[in-house]
């Protein structure tokens, strides 16, 4: 199956960009590998390929086609999608900026396009911070969600309004301070990472709050072993790869975003040998969405 991807890529002029949640055997044949504003910038960059097949969720292929629209971006599985994303809707939104007239919109990357479009802006967990304290504007309308609001809140001057109310990942959200209380005692001294998607206390509890690829960057350059992560398991699987000798345990085994793991190696070979399913977007919606992506890029 491996050999077969490799020669159908070739053959199509392919290349396979795929999240840092992907199941290890997608990793493994990936060309490039990212957390979502890696790929974003990945995306961004390119220019020899004919297609592109994005294992990751369908927002993050959707950014891949505003940055491309005339490439063929192809998702092996066209029902991955976020589900947080999917709780910011685009009335809500519009409604919400009626009622903040001045407010600058940063919407997390994790949104989707007919919501995007209206944004000032987008940010991901890794550029949130910053993107916001960038903004020209004192009050900022943020979405979707209320844990990665509460944390740019805390780290930035801004007056921060979550859009929707209660918006969150199923996936973090679910993890607790009880579970860092019971990883304390189990490894002792082992420094807990956990991600800005998770509860505000958990992040509060948290030895570092950090994306991905921040927990990538951070875990590689640290002269320590071990690490526990409060993230979706399979990051474990991008360190394993990455940096094989040090011990890497998850918070909680059931931090598994299912949609992630709806693509798999024959999902792939016939996305390949299909070219499909494609992701597009109405003209209009791509080119007011490419706006906010280039703002955010730009930064
Ligand atoms: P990262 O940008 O940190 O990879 O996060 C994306 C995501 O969907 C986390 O749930
Ligand atoms: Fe969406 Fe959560 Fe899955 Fe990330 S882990 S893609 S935020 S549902």
């Amino acid at each position: 199956m491996i050999n077969e991807i490799k020669k159908l890529k070739e053959e199509k002029n392919a290349i396979i960009l795929a999240h840092n949640y992907q199941p290890k055997e997608i990793q493994e044949i990936a060309d490039f590998l990212g957390d979502s504003l890696e790929l974003c910038i990945k995306a961004s960059e390119i220019k020899d390929k004919d297609l592109v097949i994005f294992c990751g969720v369908d927002f993050m292929a959707e950014t891949a086609y505003i940055l491309n629209p005339e490439k063929k971006i192809i998702i092996p599985d066209l029902d991955a999608d976020c589900e947080m994303a999917n709780m910011l809707h685009e009335e809500e939104l519009l409604e919400s900026m009626k009622e903040n007239p001045d407010a600058a919109v940063c919407l997390y990357v994790n949104s989707i396009a007919e919501a995007k479009q209206h944004a000032t802006t987008l940010c991901t967990s890794a550029n949130a911070v910053e993107i916001v304290e960038g903004l020209d504007a004192d009050v900022v309308l943020f979405g979707p969600d209320n844990n990665l609001a509460n944390h740019v809140a805390e780290k930035t001057d801004k007056t921060i309004i979550p859009v929707p109310k209660g918006g969150h990942c199923y996936v973090h959200d679910a993890l607790t301070v009880e579970d860092i209380e019971a990883k304390r005692k189990e490894y002792p001294g082992v420094e807990i990472i956990c991600h800005p998607e998770c509860k505000i206390e958990v992040q509060h509890a948290c030895d570092q709050v950090l994306s991905t690829g921040g927990m990538l960057k951070y875990i590689k350059n640290s002269d320590k072993e071990e690490f526990i992560l409060g993230t979706e398991v399979d990051m474990i699987s991008r360190l394993e790869i990455e940096v094989p000798g040090k011990k890497i345990y998850p918070l909680s085994d059931e931090a598994i975003c299912k949609k992630m793991k709806f693509h798999n190696l024959e999902k792939i070979k016939e996305a390949l040998e299909n070219e499909a399913p494609i992701v597009s977007l109405p003209d209009e919606v791509a080119a007011k969405s490419l706006k906010a992506v280039e703002n955010m890029l730009n930064k």
